[in-house]
């Protein structure tokens, strides 16, 4: 994928691939589809709820296509009912749930019903914080002490509410929390932990936990691109530089840690790889990821991230693509969603998709952005050329 009319023609296979989607999907809500190609229909208050929506509310960007807004348009009401029904889904994922929903349907529209329902979830989301240790608590049940790396894709919420309101305490409460987990989450060599865990009576820190990752100490794959891409994002949003270079130091090891075809196994550090499973989405997010920091840094610097981002949007176009197989409802295959908990292992995820597309329109010139709408950087410059 190295010039515009690569990324014009992948594009274009997307329209078709995404049309068949629609109708093979109808209403249901995909979050997982195993080696028959078929996605499921999950609740539409699981974490995965808007990742479908806001496939379609990229691609109408990328495309301009009406169908895509018409298709995306209910998503973000869908989602919301959840606020008055009886479900314990709903934590600091109301990130990954309203950003490419109701966010994105404000700022592509004006629609002010996303609005108001971006700042209902960002509200939602500032309550989830606690003072004593300056985290945003991730899950629900009895783990008040919990913080996790995939918390730095929602904190952008609050960016974006604070933006939309002027209020400041929004914005406090994700730089508070995206200082925690720079402290806690990212290490030395750029690998991250997956769970911190907290007193959060006191304060006083526990320690990390495995997580989705092997071990403790390993490198779970998909929580080091949650990381790249969230503290890009908190780069973007802020022009704090520690949050980019934290973004380019978990990059370089992402990059530096793929095998030869640049797809991870589900974890960094595994002692045998042998029968393990590769995890797509992983590479997909960082790819997306990557095209940030390359459109925020000098020109000189551009290339040592939008080439890897290139090579792996590449390889997994020409790898893990289901181009050949129209009844598959995947675009990616070789995703893995949860090792250690046996879950949703070797097939495809729509989150893996989402950000497979996200990164195919920004190589394509979409200039908005789900997670950085009105960054504070980079704006003013122009898409990553091709
Ligand atoms: N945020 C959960 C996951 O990445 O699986």
């Amino acid at each position: 994928m190295t010039n515009k009319s690569e990324t014009a023609e992948l594009l274009a296979r997307l329209e078709e691939k995404v049309d068949r989607m629609i109708a093979q999907f109808g209403d249901k809500c995909p979050h997982f589809a195993g080696k028959d190609g078929i996605y499921d229909d999950m609740g539409t208050d699981w974490w995965t709820s808007g990742f479908w929506g806001g496939l379609l509310w990229v691609m109408h960007g990328a495309t301009g296509h009406d169908r895509y807004r018409e298709a995306a348009w209910h998503w973000d009401e869908t989602i919301e009912s959840w606020f008055v029904k009886p479900t314990d889904q709903l934590n600091h994922d109301v990130g990954f749930q309203f950003l490419p929903t109701a966010v994105i349907k404000h700022t592509a529209t004006g629609d002010e019903d996303g609005r108001r329902r971006g700042l209902e979830a960002a509200d939602f989301l500032a309550g989830r914080f606690n003072p004593a240790a300056d985290f945003l608590r991730a899950w629900n049940g009895d783990k008040y002490g919990w913080a996790i790396i995939d918390c730095m894709m929602n904190i952008p919420l609050l960016f974006w509410a604070t933006e939309m309101t002027g209020d400041p305490r929004y914005k406090h409460i994700a730089l508070r929390h995206a200082d925690t987990a720079l402290r806690y989450s990212v290490r030395e060599d750029g690998s991250v932990n997956h769970i911190i865990s907290f007193d959060p009576e006191s304060g006083a820190y526990l320690g990390s936990l495995g997580g989705q990752g092997s071990a403790p100490d390993s490198a779970w794959s998909r929580g080091t691109a949650w990381g790249l891409y969230g503290f890009a994002a908190a780069y973007r949003w802020t022009g704090d530089v520690k949050y980019l270079n934290a973004a380019k130091r978990i990059a370089h090891f992402f990059v530096a840690s793929l095998p030869d075809d640049l797809v991870p196994y589900w974890d960094f550090r595994l002692d045998d790889l042998d029968g393990e499973p590769r995890d797509t989405s992983a590479s997909a997010i960082a790819a997306s990821g990557l095209l940030d920091i390359a459109d925020c840094v000098p020109s000189a610097e551009r290339r040592t991230y939008l080439e890897p981002a290139r090579r792996i949007l590449a390889s997994l176009t020409d790898r893990y693509g289901t181009w050949d197989r129209p009844g598959h409802e995947g675009i990616l295959i070789a995703a893995t969603g949860h090792k250690p908990g046996n879950g949703c292992i070797d097939g495809s995820l729509i989150y893996g998709d989402y950000f497979y597309v996200e990164a195919v329109a920004k190589l394509n010139g979409w200039k908005q952005r789900v997670f950085t709408p009105h960054p504070q950087v980079c704006a003013e410059k122009p898409a990553v050329s091709v």
